[in-house]
């Protein structure tokens, strides 16, 4: 971890924490930044149509029906302005609260880096869908962005003659090369669509749009915003001087002065360091990829819920290869495999209860087996049925800090990896009270989908769901930032002593215990499994 996630983690870990118990984990913007950012353009573009039926495209008309929507039909043309103007500075934050968060998460590296370097050029074309925006309101902050635009581009020998030379004098921009700016202004936007739809291809069942709630707070936001401070224009470009006092919009305009204090070389230089340094994140420092999960075709009887649940779309079902009478067969793409073990918590096939042959499941990671999960388990099992299990998420609170007495600590990579097999084998089979599953904070998985997918087969909502003879009062499952180690605590020690005030539950006996796992018990530990 480089010192400046270091630094980002527990800040966000805190503002996270916050902002849920302001909104609600369901409604927290901070889960929802990548589906607000997909709203806000969908605003944009609604209200870009709607602007556009308004809109002259002639030089000399471009001004006059901007003012006309502004002055005259502020009511709605206005409005729809606003909303676009304001809606695609909401988009700029939320793109980079979403940047600097993924980056503090570290949700970059490993197999995770094609959507953080599918990101780069996105921000190159949020910033060009906005600045080429700014041109045809045709005011003089127009002419000032596209005279310092254009010179700045010039410095780069690609175009055979001089764009700025276009707004030299009054009469040297036509309505032609007006034209063209107005198509520039729909085309990047429409390929910023498809770099996003780019960006979504390595994740599956992405979060695209916000809850409703969100959503509908945020537009209300923007429209009160557009209704109290409409976006307006400054005075009409005049080719013949040089614009002054300009109110500029920092979200897309903050790094024109630059290009007034340096040399046009330099901008360029810190822009190309820059986009270069981002696009390289991924690979700084560089990643050891843990194991990624393996198939045993032994035991993949082709029943596709590992692809299913699978958060990356790391794994295909592919026609079968050994001649078994199943039509297909799990395949795992190395490549796209973060290593979060959520196929081998939804793979059938992997039951704890199996005694006569190995436990190897259809799908499972080789440096965290499900028989290594077992056998720490077995050693930790307790004979008094006073002991809770607390299986927690290595990414959330920090598992060596919540061993107690009661309370057997075991550490998976994601809640998601357990199979829920595995709470009926502690249950009925190790003398557990209860059994507490603790991930990351709800809505905020590191791998995306473990905590949604443990939720629904623990309703039995998705299979495998948890068996109905399990006691539900008995299993508990929530999610923790990794600062709230006292708070976990605190709520493990409350389901103690809750499950304990429970009536008994049928447990085998200490000597039952002993001849099955053949070794004396209370020796477990923390640690992977
Ligand atoms: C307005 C622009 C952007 C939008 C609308 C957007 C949208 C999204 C969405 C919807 C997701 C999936 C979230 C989920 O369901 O887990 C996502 C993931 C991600 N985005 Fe963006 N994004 C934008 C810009 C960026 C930028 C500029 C970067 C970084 C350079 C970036 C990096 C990432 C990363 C690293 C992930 C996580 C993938 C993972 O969990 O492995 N995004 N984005
Ligand atoms: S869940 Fe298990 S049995 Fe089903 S396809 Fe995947 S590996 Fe095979
Ligand atoms: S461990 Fe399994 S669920 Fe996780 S990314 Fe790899 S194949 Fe997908």
């Amino acid at each position: 971890m480089t010192a400046l996630q270091r630094i980002l983690r527990p800040a966000f870990w805190r503002l996270d924490d916050w902002t849920s118990r302001v909104f609600g984990a369901a409604w927290n913007p901070l889960y929802n930044l990548g589906a607000l950012g997909f709203f806000f353009y969908w605003i944009v573009a609604i209200s870009g149509i709607y602007v556009y039926v308004f809109f002259d495209t002639g030089v000399t008309e471009a001004y006059d029906s901007v003012a006309y929507m502004t002055e005259d039909q502020w009511y709605l043309a206005g409005v729809m302005r606003s909303l676009h103007r304001y809606a695609g500075d909401a988009m700029v934050v939320v793109m980079v609260l979403h940047l600097i968060r993924e980056f503090a998460y570290d949700r970059l590296r490993g197999a995770r880096w094609f959507s953080w370097l599918t990101g780069v050029p996105i921000i190159l074309l949020v910033l060009a869908s906005g600045i080429t925006g700014y041109w045809l309101v045709w005011d003089q902050l127009a002419q000032y962005v596209a005279i310092a635009t254009t010179e700045w581009l010039d410095w780069l020998p690609i175009f055979g003659e001089p764009v700025a030379r276009n707004f030299l004098a009054p009469d040297a921009l036509d309505d032609r090369f007006f034209t063209w700016l107005v198509f520039l202004h729909i085309a990047v936007p429409l390929l910023l669509l498809l770099a996003l739809w780019l960006h979504l291809q390595r994740v599956s069942r992405p979060r695209i749009n916000p809850p409703r709630g969100l959503a509908a707070a945020s537009f209300t936001a923007l429209l009160v915003l557009s209704l109290v401070v409409p976006a307006t224009s400054h005075a009409p470009a005049d080719l013949a001087k040089v614009p002054t006092v300009l109110d500029l919009d920092w979200f897309y305009l903050g790094f024109y002065p630059l290009l007034d204090l340096w040399s046009h070389g330099t901008v360029w230089v810190t822009a190309a360091i820059l986009t270069l340094t981002l696009a390289a994140m991924p690979w700084l420092p560089p990643f050891r990829r843990p194991a990624v999960a393996q198939v045993d075709l032994d035991n993949c009887n082709g029943c596709a819920r590992c692809a299913e649940d699978c958060p990356f779309n790391a794994i295909s079902m592919e026609h079968r290869t050994d001649g078994k009478p199943f039509d297909r067969e799990a395949v795992v793409k190395d490549s796209l495999c973060v290593s979060c073990g959520i196929c081998a918590g939804s793979c059938p096939t992997a039951t704890p209860f199996r005694r006569a042959a190995a436990l190897v499941p259809g799908i499972e990671l080789p440096d965290a087996t499900l028989a290594a999960l077992r056998d720490r388990l077995d050693r930790m099992a307790d004979a008094d049925g006073q002991q809770v299990y607390l299986l927690a998420c290595e990414h959330g609170v920090r598992p060596e800090t919540l061993q107690r007495p009661g309370v057997a600590v075991a550490a998976l990579p994601c809640v998601g990896a357990l199979p829920p097999s595995f709470i009926d084998y502690l249950l009925s089979r190790c003398g557990a009270a209860g059994v507490y599953l603790a991930g990351c904070a709800e809505g905020n998985c590191h791998f995306r989908l473990g905590d949604t997918w443990t939720e629904a087969r623990l309703d039995r909502q998705r299979d495998p769901g948890l068996r109905k003879r399990v006691p539900r009062e008995r299993v508990r499952c929530d999610g923790f930032e990794p600062h709230q180690s006292a708070r976990l605590r605190r709520s493990v020690a409350t389901f103690l002593d809750n499950v304990r005030e429970l009536p008994p539950q049928e447990i085998p006996s200490a000597r039952q215990l002993g001849a099955r796992f053949g070794r004396a018990h209370g020796d477990g530990g923390v640690g992977s499994s």
